[in-house]
């Protein structure tokens, strides 16, 4: 594919096996420049032709005197590209160019108080005086004589520091992290100041870009394909396929029975009624529940729904003449995880729910309009595509749907008290205006009855879990600090309104240990 206006000018990141690697690149893409993860050893050649205007270095858990430390070539420090090397990525860089790294006296984790020293370029901006994030075993010991001190905390003597001939900066606390506060000062002076970017990536000149694109691609006599499923990423997809070839775009959503309230018809109303897209809705509620039938093993769950919704879809795409592409949502951090990219194999892998993916021997070619996106950007070009808020800030429901959080047998009245249970927790996040605030939000149904009183009569009957949690990327989560009276609201009217509950329990586990769903 050709390269795109943001991509006139790219900052390429190594990646330690830091757990913020992401993070960072969002933090450029949020100051204007486009950026790409890539594997610690990337060689020169790999990112010549990426209009390559600096490199950044993150942070790992490694020492650099560990075997198999993970260490970037030589070469890089000779092609006259600026780096920002962060914690190890400054503590390994600054060694291959002379310093010297020990073993500070105690393993540094949390607050630091920096004072600057230099504030010319890196730092410009920033207090004389600030706080920063640190977390690490090693620092620097000597300087050397090529390095210059731009920083220093009580306990690390060489917190920020330059090289003298090479256009090299390194920190050894977290510019990227929230709890530096001045960080993002720090990423924009090293993008504008250092390495001359001018801000090209703006996410209306992608879509548009991306749109023209798919244009070009598509014949007139030819068919996209589009599965959707009420989540953000299919809808942007969609929407973003319409604006591009607007008739020939077919978009398929099986209503396998197993989603929220309200789902199909939401989806209906902005794709057939607003959009006017061609959607075809294949009602498989009850193929689906039959299949479903007794079965209460969470895998099985999903291996079932997985089949079944690809040969729905498999026979409702074979109805569909001149059918040449598929279009599918996947997004950067798909992208990294396959392995497919300049990142290798991250040191920081996801588990693949392969649920709601289509097979290749489907035989279509495939359109990913998203692939250069992380989901925050998604979310923008949705919003700029004109999607409508309910859809483009949607909480991610998984692949197999109310199945993975109605616990035990999955049936029709089962769903249906689950269903009711979700949508009042989902009206009062949203009257207490925390469904922005929290990452996901949702009810369980468990497989257990509890005594209750009702009345005069005791009652035997069903327990639903809230499950709410804040994280910016799914892969750690904390559960979200609902306040007390919202809680009570919430399981007030699920006992009251939903027949056959009797008791309302909140979780409060973070994952790890936990995960965010039960199943
Ligand atoms: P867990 O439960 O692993 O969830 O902490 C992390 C994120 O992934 C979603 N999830 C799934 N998504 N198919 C999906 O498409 C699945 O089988 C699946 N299981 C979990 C979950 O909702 C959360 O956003």
């Amino acid at each position: 594919m050709s390269e795109r206006i943001g991509q006139a000018e790219t900052i390429v990141i190594l990646d330690f096996g830091s757990q913020y690697a992401q993070l960072i690149a969002r933090r450029v893409r949020d100051s204007g420049v486009y950026s790409v993860l890539a594997k610690p050893d990337v060689t020169a050649e790999e990112i010549r032709d990426l209009n390559v205007k600096g490199l950044i270095f993150t942070g790992g858990p490694s020492s650099v005197y560990d075997d198999g430390a993970p260490r970037c070539r030589k070469e890089i420090f000779e092609l006259g590209v600026p780096i920002l090397a962060i914690c190890y990525g400054m503590q390994l860089s600054c060694q291959m160019l002379g310093a010297d790294i020990k073993p500070a006296a105690s393993r540094e984790f949390g607050r630091a108080s920096l004072k600057v020293l230099d504030a010319d370029t890196l730092l410009k901006n920033v207090p004389a005086t600030t706080s920063v994030w640190m977390s690490h075993g090693d620092q620097i010991h000597d300087l050397g004589p090529d390095f210059v001190a731009l920083a220093t905390t009580t306990t690390c003597p060489y917190a920020a520091v330059r090289h003298r001939k090479i256009p090299f900066f390194g920190v050894q606390f977290h510019p990227e992290v929230t709890h530096t506060p001045h960080g993002s000062e720090i990423f924009v002076n090293f993008l504008y100041d250092v390495c001359g970017c001018r801000g090209l990536w703006k996410m209306g000149s992608f879509v548009e870009q991306v749109v023209a694109e798919v244009r070009d691609r598509v014949g007139p006599d030819e068919q996209v394909i589009c599965g959707l499923s009420g989540g953000v990423d299919s809808s942007v997809v969609a929407a973003m396929l319409h604006k591009a070839i607007g008739g020939r775009l077919s978009c398929i959503l099986v209503d396998n029975g197993l989603l929220r309230m309200n789902e199909v018809e939401l989806v209906r109303k902005t794709f057939a009624d607003h959009f006017r897209i061609d959607l075809t809705v294949i009602e498989a509620e009850k193929q689906f529940l039959t299949l479903l039938a007794g079965v209460t093993d969470p895998q099985e769950k999903r291996r079932i729904i997985g089949h079944t919704f690809i040969d729905m879809f498999k026979e409702a795409a074979r109805g569909i003449t001149n059918a040449r592409y598929l279009a599918q949502g996947t997004l950067y951090p798909d992208v990294i995880e396959s392995g497919h990219s300049l990142a290798g194999q991250a040191a920081n892998i996801k588990l693949h729910h392969n649920v709601g993916g289509l097979p290749a021997e489907l035989g279509f070619e495939l359109i990913e309009p998203l692939r250069d996106l992380f989901k925050d950007e998604v979310r923008q070009a949705g919003e700029l595509l004109g999607l409508p808020p309910t859809l483009v800030w949607r909480h991610p429901f998984p692949g197999p749907g109310l199945a993975v959080r109605c616990i035990g047998e999955v049936t029709r009245e089962r769903l249906e008290v689950l269903r009711k249970a979700d949508n009042i927790l989902l009206e009062e996040i949203h009257a207490n205006h925390l469904y922005r605030k929290t990452a996901q939000t949702f009810a369980v149904l468990l497989p257990v009855q509890s005594v209750g009183v009702m009345g005069d009569g005791r009652t035997y009957e069903d327990v639903v879990a809230v499950r709410s949690v804040d994280t910016a990327d799914f892969m750690t989560a904390d559960w979200s600090r609902i306040p007390y009276d919202v809680l009570a609201t919430i399981s007030n009217r699920i006992i009251n309104e939903v027949r056959g509950v009797n008791r309302v329990v909140y979780d409060i586990s973070s994952k790890p240990p936990a995960t965010i769903e039960w199943e």
